[in-house]
């Protein structure tokens, strides 16, 4: 009898302990229903590190401040573009295991991966309850709907044609900077004379060659003929999109030798240091010349659209949704409201380098480039970024960003553009 008390007294004692384990993981709050929910808030996105986490950082501390019974798990994956965490939320989505909310780019990676999946749920009512129909431009709210129903919110705009300079150097050798493909190869013959490297790249993750390459289309090819290339009315084998490979490939020769093993932070920071002259990148760069390297806009570096692509603007939009089958979706629409509100975009743009997505935030939050940047994207043709999610499925940006890190080594426009034609019959 003693031996059974003893073993019911240690059982209720261990019962005891992991009650305990698993409040300290799991926070519990109330739901708008009333109900209790008992899960963190796990927020997957792929902003680690430099140049990426700080607008992150400045909105989870804004929520955590409004909602501080809700324990908030920031669950980011490094890797530029969602190089790595992409993988792992679709295995995580296939596993039926989502995390609350995700980092997902409006236009296809939304809607061909998630909502044609039936993996995430509505969020036509968070909308009208926040009032939010009139407060996103329509291009967006298009972008994250799919047959009338908005299925995410969209935190900012990243600008992706953006070619950022020193401008010591320019100042320095007396040059002008480029804004025709002519311009770029006379600047860029210059200053490789000068034993300066003309242009950064960092294609240690293959999106970013893939990324330039697009604004090569955009510029020849307009934003609707680019526009047809992924819904297979314009073939690759077009003559502007071979000529796109062509300047492509010149470009290739004014590059650093290192840059297969540089990311884009890396290859920005040899514009930062004076070590070459231009890079071609999202403004989610400018993020990281003035947050991390502490550089002045317009002092230490300058911008223009990327060459040809005046009056464009390729648009990338970071967006969070409710995943189905979430325990906490409460808390989810909760942490969504405070990223769609003016306050919260206010705080996460000025420091990711995006401009907010809302049209009535406070635009003297944001210094020179955020205030040119707003002014473009009102008076731009938009186009969706393929590199970045928006303009093609999935699987068929894996398959161009393979083409192109071969591309980026081999140099062979012919099989470069079969490659591209063999991926676009999956289109
Ligand atoms: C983009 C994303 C940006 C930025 C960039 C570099 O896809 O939309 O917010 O993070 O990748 O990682």
């Amino acid at each position: 009898m003693k031996k059974f008390r003893l073993l019911f007294a240690v059982l209720f004692v261990f019962s005891v302990f992991l009650t305990a384990c698993n409040s300290n993981n799991e926070s519990s709050g109330t739901g708008d229903n009333g109900k209790e929910t008992s899960s963190k808030l796990e927020i997957f996105s792929w902003w680690t590190g430099a140049g990426e986490e700080d607008g992150l950082l400045a909105l989870i501390d804004l929520f955590e401040k409004k909602y501080p019974e809700i324990e908030v798990e920031n669950a980011a994956v490094a890797g530029g573009a969602g190089t790595n965490a992409k993988a792992v939320l679709a295995s995580r989505m296939q596993g039926d295991d989502p995390p609350s909310t995700f980092q997902v780019h409006g236009g296809e990676e939304l809607n061909a991966s998630w909502v044609a999946a039936g993996k995430m749920e509505p969020l036509n009512d968070l909308y009208e309850k926040e009032g939010w129909n009139d407060k996103f431009p329509q291009d967006l709210i298009d972008m994250v709907s799919v047959d009338g129903n908005i299925y995410s919110v969209p935190v900012n705009i990243h600008r992706s044609n953006v070619l950022w300079y020193n401008k010591k150097i320019f100042e320095e050798n007396g040059l002008s900077v480029p804004t025709t493909f002519d311009e770029f190869f006379d600047v860029a013959e210059q200053l490789k004379e000068k034993g300066i490297t003309p242009l950064a790249l960092g294609d240690k993750e293959p999106w970013t060659a893939t990324h330039v390459f697009e604004n090569i289309l955009l510029a020849k090819l307009g934003p609707e003929n680019y526009g047809k290339l992924w819904t297979g009315e314009l073939s690759f084998t077009d003559n502007r999109v071979v000529e796109a490979a062509e300047i492509f490939k010149e470009m290739l020769n004014y590059i650093n030798d290192d840059h297969s093993s540089r990311n884009w932070q890396d290859a920005s920071q040899l514009v930062a240091n004076g070590e070459a002259a231009m890079n071609i990148m999202g403004d989610w760069a400018k993020g990281y010349f003035v947050n991390d390297l502490q550089l002045k806009v317009n002092e230490d570096f300058g911008y223009v659209p990327s060459p040809e692509t005046d009056g464009y603007f390729m648009v990338v939009t970071d967006t969070f949704g409710l995943p189905k089958g979430v325990k906490n979706p409460d808390d989810v629409k909760k942490f969504l409201s405070v990223l769609g509100s003016v306050e919260g975009q206010d705080v996460f743009n000025p420091l990711k380098g995006s401009i907010p997505a809302r049209i009535d935030a406070d635009k003297s939050k944001y210094d020179e480039y955020g205030q040119d940047a707003m002014a473009d994207f009102s008076s731009s043709t938009l186009a969706p970024s393929l590199a970045h999610g928006s303009a093609a499925p999935e699987g068929f940006l894996t398959r161009v960003n393979q083409a192109i890190n071969i591309f980026v080594t081999q140099k062979d426009v012919d099989q470069f553009i079969d490659a591209l034609e063999t991926a676009a019959q999956d289109l």
